[in-house]
């Protein structure tokens, strides 16, 4: 069942106390794997020119995309609903080639406090399966929105559907929520919103047994 404005609402304000509580456990379990580095980095091959803008979508700590996105020589932005998080990433992720810290936003995906066109690529690892279902193609639309023509999103979604809770999410004394549609819908609704999909992998994840799937896109 769809949720109502007021359960996307409540589901949004529980993610980010979640993740304002739980970030630095959340840190210290996530360990990317070689397998999904190397999507990040085929994400930045596939973008043309020097100094690519690329946005983290739900950049968390920054470690897992922020970072080897900044390696790379890309100009990255981090954008997350968590303060903890932010904070965690403006702790953590290095500094640019001119020695500056990347610029990190406090918003929502289904909301980008950017201007359209803006960015060549957006990297959006683990994040939309946190928004509720009924706001997905919200999300896409926004992440179409500020891509600039021929710019290219990898996105993380379910294999399937799923929608729950855990209320003490990694034994961390805070709940948190997931809420994401099948592969199939997200590649259909990218393609709605104006990307093309053109690679896809299925990779597993550390933290649970479950398998995430991993779009490549190219806005039109
Ligand atoms: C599972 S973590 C992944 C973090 C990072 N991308 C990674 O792969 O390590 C999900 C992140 O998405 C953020 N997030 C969840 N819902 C969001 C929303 N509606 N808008 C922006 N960020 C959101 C959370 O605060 C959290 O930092």
């Amino acid at each position: 069942m769809d949720s109502t404005p007021d359960d996307a609402t409540a589901q949004r304000r529980r993610v980010r106390e979640g993740y304002d509580e739980l970030a630095r456990t959340y840190a210290a379990e996530r360990e990317q794997d070689s397998e999904e580095l190397a999507l990040v980095e085929e994400l930045y091959a596939r973008i043309d020119g020097t100094r690519p803008r690329v946005v983290d979508a739900g950049c968390g700590d920054g470690g897992a995309a922020s970072q080897p996105l900044l390696d790379l020589g890309a100009a990255v932005v981090g954008l997350d609903v968590s303060r903890s998080q932010l904070e965690l990433a403006s702790e953590t992720v290095g500094r640019t080639v001119e020695g500056n810290a990347i610029p990190l936003v406090q918003g929502d995906l289904t909301s980008l406090p950017f201007e359209a066109d803006v960015f060549d690529g957006i990297c959006a690892l683990h994040s939309i399966i946190h928004v509720p279902k009924a706001e997905h193609e919200t999300v896409l639309e926004e992440f179409a929105r500020v891509t600039a023509a021929g710019g290219w999103l990898l996105l993380t979604v379910g294999t399937g559907a799923w929608e729950g809770e855990n209320p003490d999410w990694l034994d961390g004394g805070a709940a948190m929520r997931w809420s994401f549609h099948d592969a199939a819908w997200t590649r259909e609704t990218l393609d709605d919103v104006g990307f093309t999909v053109a690679d896809a992998w299925t990779i597993g994840d550390e933290l649970g047994s479950e398998e995430w799937r991993y779009l490549l896109a190219q806005r039109a």
